[in-house]
């Protein structure tokens, strides 16, 4: 009786979510690695701190953005890009550490996508109020792969909407160690971030930290 209490709660600890054919929320799938992540985190930001991009309006975004891997996104009044080198160093990427990797290509084969090898780790950070409007991630020159991405610290409620930016949205409230995955035919679903609420997380102090994995350059490369 109390070993299937526990069973229970475990497996919803674990609980599912399907948001649409190809995408959905494996809660709690990353908690066990939350503290190894953070650490490794801290490393990348320390070779490439954190930085409020400019849109190519020129706009400065609210989420404050590092990269690791191959390849790293980028925004400026020039567009939204991958490239190799660290604008701010001239310095490559950080290499993505490898716990980032295996996580990635565990989840996504969890979501039914085997074999995923991300070449690009965009890592966000979100304080109180920072926010990500809808978007598609379609900068990538693979749209065959899926998109992994994976939630440390405070909650936040990610808005997940339909292959047109007016279709309406679903909203799906993440806590610290949730992964969603999207792919297939929901790789080019619009998604977006609500405004942080203000809090404090014990180990990322009044942060949201994203990592979305993404095979960002052509297919069989690396
Ligand atoms: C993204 O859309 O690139 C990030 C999503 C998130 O922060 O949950
Ligand atoms: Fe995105």
């Amino acid at each position: 009786m109390i070993d299937d209490l526990f069973c229970d709660l475990d497996s919803k600890d674990q609980r599912r979510e399907i948001l649409a054919d190809g995408a959905l929320v494996l809660h709690g799938f990353a908690r066990a690695q939350a503290p190894a992540l953070l650490a490794a985190i801290g490393e990348v930001a320390a070779a490439a701190p954190f930085r409020r991009m400019r849109t190519p309006g020129s706009l400065r975004m609210s989420v404050a953005m590092s990269n690791c891997g191959p390849l790293g996104w980028l925004s400026d009044r020039q567009g939204y890009r991958y490239a190799p080198l660290d604008p701010d160093s001239g310095k490559p990427w950080p290499t993505m550490p490898g716990l980032f990797g295996q996580l990635a290509q565990m989840a996504a084969t969890e979501a039914g996508f085997p074999g995923f090898a991300p070449d690009a780790c965009l890592i966000n950070r979100y304080e109180a109020g920072s926010k990500l409007s809808l978007h598609q991630d379609k900068d990538e020159a693979d749209l065959g792969a899926p998109i992994v991405s994976v939630s440390l610290g405070l909650p936040a409620v990610f808005l997940f909407g339909g292959l047109k930016r007016n279709e309406p949205t679903t909203r799906v409230p993440l806590v610290h160690g949730d992964v969603v995955v999207w792919g297939g035919p929901a790789r080019l679903r619009y998604h977006g971030v609500q405004a942080l609420k203000d809090g404090r997380w014990p180990e990322t102090g009044n942060c949201r930290l994203n990592l979305t994995f993404r095979k960002a350059g052509p297919p069989g490369d690396q």
